[in-house]
């Protein structure tokens, strides 16, 4: 019998490739987001632990202050990509979701959780409290975040699995273990590290401050690069043999699933060269502003290259077991679509006019 639940009868509003786009700029950047919350956060709650000096209290400061704003972008990024992978991959995502529903809804009381003990930690380290455990329990509850994600997204590839899942618990309250993709894929988001690297840049800190953040986060960030790196061969590598050889030769009628592969290279690349410069940054103490440009680009085409190739995994694994994403109706609502295009852009414009503001703005030093 086939797995995936019927069709919703109601086309489709938008083309597809549209959606499909919208759908992977947008993950792209909540991943931005997100590994900056996770590793920064890390970071943070490792330099309150160990205090080496007054420089890694300064630098600890400066990560938790800018993480309650970070953890905004977190969940104002996830929202979109949520609404496209509904409407485009609704029939496996709700399924997955109703099979681990406990957990699933969970998130939310978790989340809220997570983010009031940023502030915590972030109040405490500024009054000079001790401040690590705080922020420790706020990185295991944003983890868990990840891994329940990763589980879901994983799950959603694996129709094979949700009659018996659901004969064991129709509740929602099992959790699907032996999926060997899924570590792999969580550990890819807890390693972020160039955040720390483009904070080395800014004026708010004192030459000395500088060297320091720039030496320890440049070190940290190669460190945590060798890790992602490592996690996103190790996800590559124990992807299903049929996904892998689709990957290189799809099937006819989606050739251009190959620039797809082709994006896991683009990545290998990008990643190699963050690691590099991390350590270039790290151990010759680089505080220069290119630096911190050149991160922040670098940072934004690996998480877009990694969606890429995400997706293109997706699309075949659900292809192999029955669900082609392109073949829905679409009936185009090219008012809507146009609509929606204007107040997107007009929308990027205000952000960029904010940021802009806030570049102008008086700036307080770390330290004060
Ligand atoms: C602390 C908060 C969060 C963390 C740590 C986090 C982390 C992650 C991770 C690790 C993944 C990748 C899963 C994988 O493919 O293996 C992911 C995907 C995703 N996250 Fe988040 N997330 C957070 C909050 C949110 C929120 C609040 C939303 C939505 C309101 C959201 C929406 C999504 C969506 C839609 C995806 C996957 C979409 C797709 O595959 O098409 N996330 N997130």
């Amino acid at each position: 019998m086939h797995p995936f639940p019927a069709v919703d009868p109601i086309p489709l509003p938008a083309p597809i490739w549209l959606l499909k786009l919208l759908h992977i700029v947008t993950l792209a950047l909540h991943f931005v987001a997100v590994e900056m919350l996770l590793g920064g956060l890390l970071l943070a709650v490792l330099l309150s632990l160990f205090r080496g000096s007054p420089l890694s209290m300064v630098a600890a400061r400066a990560l938790a202050r800018r993480l309650t704003v970070v953890m905004t972008y977190v969940i104002n990024l996830g929202v979109p990509p949520l609404l496209f992978a509904q409407v485009l991959y609704g029939r496996a995502l709700y399924t997955s979701s109703v099979l681990i529903g406990v957990y699933w809804i969970s998130i939310i009381a978790i989340l809220m959780l997570a983010y009031w003990l940023l502030y915590q930690f972030s109040g405490r380290l500024e009054v000079g409290k001790s401040a690590w455990w705080v922020g420790l329990i706020a990185w295991l509850l944003a983890g868990s975040i990840a891994r329940l994600l990763s589980t879901n997204m994983t799950l959603m590839l694996r129709p094979e699995v949700w009659r018996e899942m659901y004969s064991a618990s129709a509740m929602g309250a099992y959790l699907p273990t032996g999926d060997p993709t899924l570590t792999p894929r969580w550990l890819l988001m807890m390693a972020g590290g160039l955040f720390i690297v483009y904070l080395a840049g800014r004026s708010t800190f004192t030459a000395d401050e500088k060297r320091f953040v720039a030496g320890l986060g440049g070190k940290v960030a190669a460190v945590f690069g060798l890790v992602y790196l490592t996690a996103g061969l190790w996800a590559a590598s124990v992807q299903p043999a049929v996904v892998k050889s689709l990957l290189v030769t799809p099937p006819a009628g989606y050739e251009f699933y190959k620039y797809f592969g082709f994006a896991g290279y683009g990545w290998l690349a990008l990643v190699a060269v963050a690691i590099l410069l991390a350590a270039i940054a790290g151990f010759g103490r680089i505080t220069a502003r290119w630096m911190s440009i050149a991160v922040v680009h670098l940072a934004v085409l690996i998480e877009i290259a990694f969606t890429v190739y995400r997706d293109g995994v997706r699309d075949l694994t659900l292809l192999s077991k029955g669900y082609n994403v392109w073949d829905r109706a679409v009936v185009t609502n090219w008012w809507v679509v146009g609509l929606f295009l204007v107040l997107f852009v007009a929308g990027l414009g205000v952000i960029g006019w904010l940021v802009s503001v806030m570049a102008r703005a008086k700036k307080v030093m770390e330290a004060a």
